[in-house]
């Protein structure tokens, strides 16, 4: 049956409940439980960004003249991304309302931008590693470019000779990820802006999950005594745009991502200006006109709340779970999908279905992604995980052992997650 709006109000107290109860059989992230979709970094982070999004709910980034408490914020928040990301000084970006939408706006700013200055006869066309998150395929979809995906190296990372022998005269872009969602793996960014430079192409580098993580990563294993991390940053002059999102490692409230650009000539191509209706110009620079002031201000405020040693203590959560949780993969024989080095970590099992094992987790009540050819399991950690991973480690062996002895497959072989 349709609902319908009821006829008269109902007062706070009776709806608060109600929500409440509708959230009971949700995955218990506040108790670590979910390994996606939620970047639990403790209940004083989620207060600031509450309290900060309540403060400019109403707000409207859509109207800077109206706002200029947002406008001011987001610009703030925009330096503090160019200066994590060794930017130069002509280099800009903006926020908007997550990854896909970085990801989409850069995919239009290339495709415009070339047209005007490196146009190509066809289909432009964007090669990206098969691991390149599927905001590339909808954003090609939308706006007429065709996307290839190139198989990975055996450390499932980006081929680069591969994507360089796919290029051919249609080819306007290159995409590397920072990491890759599936892996978490860093693709040689070195050398596809190596690349992207000796042929004269746009590098995208998709950093929506290691743009707020890395830097800090970088610190914590300098102070360990490991090595660095693959560049993948505006150092790399081949680099041209990236997308980081600050509602991942960021922290902030959802709905907020930043993209940047190495040149304000690309960030120009990115706006869409018009003014050929009754209400005169419109300049807009994302795809959303009215633009939520909270998720600009709970980002600004997460991002001071923190600060860099805060960002850094954070990172050092990760790192130590994400160790124990290769050391366990070791321990059980578990193969680990490349060398994951931030949050995220895939693993098979060569003795037993790892997909049975995964369903096994979930019906346990830990939610966690899967990955397919190889098959896998994968984990994004949050600073959140630490306190509670013995208890998931706990669950994964029973649930390795169970299925080892018994040789049960997994009846749902889709991987979907969503
Ligand atoms: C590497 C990568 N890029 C892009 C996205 C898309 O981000 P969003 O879900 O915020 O649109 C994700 C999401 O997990 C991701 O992991």
């Amino acid at each position: 049956m349709r609902k319908s709006l009821p006829e008269a109000g109902q007062d706070w107290a009776a709806l608060e409940s109600t929500l409440a109860d509708a959230g009971v059989r949700d995955v218990r992230w506040r108790d670590g439980r979910a390994m996606v979709y939620v970047f639990h970094s403790g209940e004083d982070v989620m207060q600031v960004a509450h309290d900060a999004y309540g403060m400019f709910i109403a707000e409207n980034g859509l109207g800077p003249a109206a706002f200029p408490s947002l406008k001011r914020m987001e610009s703030e928040v925009v330096d503090i991304a160019l200066s994590l990301q060794q930017a130069p000084a002509d280099a800009t970006g903006c926020m908007t309302s997550g990854g896909t939408e970085s990801i989409l706006l850069a995919m239009k700013a290339c495709r415009d931008w070339s047209q005007r200055h490196r146009p190509v006869l066809g289909t432009p066309k964007v090669v990206v590693p098969y691991s390149a998150h599927p905001a590339f395929n909808k954003g090609a979809h939308l706006m007429g470019l065709e996307v290839q995906r190139l198989p990975l190296q055996g450390d499932f990372t980006a081929d680069v000779q591969a994507m360089a022998d796919a290029v051919d005269a249609r080819t306007i872009m290159l995409v590397g990820s920072a990491p890759c969602f599936p892996y978490g793996v860093i693709d040689p960014i070195r050398d596809l802006g190596a690349l992207a430079v000796e042929r004269g192409l746009w590098l995208h580098v998709d950093a929506c999950v290691g743009g707020y993580l890395s830097p800090f990563m970088a610190e914590v294993r300098a102070g360990a005594g490991l090595p660095p991390l693959p560049a993948w940053d505006f150092s790399l002059p081949g680099v041209s745009s990236m997308s980081l999102d600050l509602h991942k490692y960021g922290y902030t409230a959802k709905g907020a991502s930043t993209v940047l650009y190495r040149d304000r000539a690309f960030y120009s191509a990115q706006v869409f200006d018009f003014d050929d209706w009754p209400c005169g110009r419109m300049n807009t620079p994302t795809f959303a006109g009215t633009r939520p002031g909270g998720a600009i201000a709970a980002a600004w405020a997460v991002l001071h709340y923190l600060g860099r040693a805060g960002y850094v203590a954070k990172a050092g959560a990760i790192h130590r779970a994400r160790e124990r949780l290769r050391a366990f993969c070791a321990r059980l024989d578990l193969p680990v999908y490349g060398e994951p080095l931030l949050s995220i970590l895939a693993f098979g099992d060569r003795q037993g279905d790892i997909l049975a094992a995964g369903q096994g987790l979930y019906k346990a009540g830990w939610f966690s992604s899967r990955v397919q050819n190889p098959d896998g399991i994968q984990v994004m950690l949050s600073p959140g995980h630490e306190p509670v991973l013995d208890g998931y480690l706990d669950e994964l062996e029973r649930q390795i052992v169970a299925v080892r002895a018994s040789g049960g497959r997994a009846q749902d072989r889709d991987i979907r997650y969503s």
